[in-house]
């Protein structure tokens, strides 16, 4: 056959394989709001970038009339690209084909641009739109989504792994996800669950709708297995490619530098913390008056919202922000702020991003369903990622800092690199008016009139401990700052600790309080 008809039967190849599911399936992801597979990958990835593999892959299983059928791609397209110029390797599950349910070829052809992935210390991207395990392929299925777990596990902290949830994902394709470091859904769009509805009917007898049970706002608000909600595909593609600005290609590498900025001068950082220290702020404004250009990059800014995770610039370096919020519940830790917090902790200490900790808290929150939660495991888990990080770790204390919460937001005693603290702050082991009650509880009860004593022994603690300087004293902390002085001392305490190296005992690896 001349070279030329053998290149006429290439491109029919390719557009039989282009088609998808056909033109049916794909009017109705069309008319479910959805881009299809391919599309999906096109806006995420500079313009012309995207090349594709194992386009004429097949599946190769024979029961249930499976050898009667073919899918094209098997379900799932593979690739590489950039995003502003960096390089990525991503696949992107195709609803319509087989419903984008997993079967051995398509699980192996995720696992070859993941070992590529790995291999190429690049970022991988997985746009997942899954029915779950191939039902008609049995334990193939499931050997897939194992093979697909275990890598994602050993990628971890090598590469950063994002995953999109564009379609109903069940089953084995929500756990890949959870493996990942950011998972990003879109309203409407997006549903994630173990079991669906008709399942939960079948065995617990509850009705429960796709979108109750898990969209994008359950996974974004309640459960914490979403980092970032977008309203639409595009809007969420646009945050896929700014969180690529901000963190590496890789763990032996550093996020690209950009052009340093000074903050917008709107954010006045003297102004924003009120003078009465039980009135509350928005603490990322505190962030926006340090950060270059005042872009603050926020993550699961929807749940846990009584604390703040983040990326941000200073010299144009990325930096990742963990802040108390005192807008929500004072700023307290509890079961659900430690995991995020010490989650985030965790990615920023893999990927050579440092850490800057603003605090403002009363401690952990107190009470019978945060003990029953876990409050003392869950806690555990930031004491042990500030810990263990050994990325660069500043810590500013901007009011409030008591008890078991001046510990755990990277105290000095967890080897923060530098700890300021402005003139407002309070350290001591509880708040003022808990500390009085308790330690001259006999003398305000036998008082003649005890709210008068009460208020004295008040004011006898705070004059003592509800400032800087005890701690100041003992060279708990480095310096007491003026607001206005933060954002440089800040940037010199970055730039003197960018060769930080520090190293502790051998061993396999700790075990977290996960
Ligand atoms: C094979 C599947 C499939 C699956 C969907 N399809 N899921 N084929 N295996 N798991 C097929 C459908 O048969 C259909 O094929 C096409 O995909 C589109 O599906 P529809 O049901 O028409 O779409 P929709 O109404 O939008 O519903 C989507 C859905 C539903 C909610 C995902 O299909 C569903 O509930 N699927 C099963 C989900 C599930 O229970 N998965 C768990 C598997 S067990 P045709 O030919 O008609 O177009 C699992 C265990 C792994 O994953 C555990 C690892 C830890």
């Amino acid at each position: 056959m001349p070279l030329k008809r053998k290149i006429r039967e290439l491109q029919e190849k390719r557009e039989q394989v282009l088609k998808g599911g056909g033109d049916k399936a794909i009017e109705k992801q069309v008319a479910m709001g959805k881009l299809t597979a391919r599309e999906r990958i096109i806006s995420l990835l500079d313009e012309d970038s995207f090349n594709e593999y194992d386009l004429f892959v097949e599946h190769e299983a024979r029961d249930f009339d499976m050898d009667k059928k073919t899918l094209h791609g098997d379900g799932v397209i593979i690739g590489t690209g950039t995003i502003y110029g960096a390089p990525i390797c991503v696949f992107a599950q195709d609803f319509t084909v087989a419903g984008g349910s997993l079967g051995l070829m398509h699980s192996r052809k995720i696992t070859k641009i993941m070992d590529h992935a790995l291999k190429m210390r690049v970022p991988l991207v997985g746009i997942n739109d899954s029915g779950g395990a191939r039902i008609q392929e049995g334990v193939n299925s499931l050997a897939g989504y194992g093979e697909i777990f275990f890598r994602n596990t050993l990628n971890s902290g090598v590469i950063p792994q994002i995953s999109v949830i564009l379609g109903p994902c069940a089953g084995g394709a929500v756990y890949s996800p959870a493996l990942t470091d950011f998972v990003f859904v879109v309203d409407k769009i997006s549903k994630m669950f173990i079991t669906g509805p008709e399942v939960i009917k079948t065995v617990l007898g509850e009705e429960i709708s796709m979108e109750d049970l898990g969209g994008a706002k359950v996974h974004s608000e309640i459960s914490g297995n979403a980092h970032f909600y977008a309203t639409s595909e595009q809007e969420c593609f646009d945050q896929i490619k700014k969180l690529i600005t901000f963190i590496p290609w890789n763990n032996r590498q550093k996020a690209k530098a950009f052009e340093p900025k000074e903050p917008n001068p709107k954010f006045k950082i003297d102004k924003i913390v009120p003078g009465d220290p039980t009135l509350p702020y928005d603490v990322r404004n505190v962030i926006r008056a340090i950060v270059d250009d005042s872009d603050f990059f926020e993550i699961q800014e929807l749940w846990a919202t009584n604390i703040v995770i983040g990326f941000g610039r200073m010299a144009g370096r990325t930096i990742g922000f963990v802040a108390n919020q005192p807008l929500v519940l004072a700023g307290v830790l509890d079961v659900d702020s430690s995991d995020k917090a010490a989650r985030f902790i965790r990615f920023c200490d893999a990927f050579n991003i440092p850490i800057v900790t603003l605090v403002d808290l009363p401690g952990y929150l107190p009470g019978v369903d945060q003990e029953h939660a876990g409050v003392i495991r869950h806690g555990a888990k930031v004491l042990y990622a500030y810990s263990e990080a050994t990325v660069p770790k500043i810590t500013v204390i901007i009011r409030k800092a008591y008890g078991g919460g001046y510990i755990a937001m990277n105290s000095r005693h967890l080897r923060a690199d530098f700890v300021f603290a402005w003139p407002g702050a309070e350290i001591a082991v509880m708040g003022p008016e808990g500390a009085a009650n308790i330690i001259f509880r006999r003398e305000i009860n036998e008082a003649e009139d005890p709210e008068k004593v009460r208020y004295q022994k008040v004011k006898e603690y705070k004059d003592k401990f509800a400032n800087p300087y005890v701690a100041a004293a003992k060279g708990y902390i480095d310096s007491v700052i003026e607001p206005g002085e933060t954002r440089t001392l800040l940037l010199h305490a970055i730039e003197v600790s960018d060769n930080k190296a520090v190293s502790g005992p051998r061993k396999k690896h700790g075990i977290p309080p996960f």
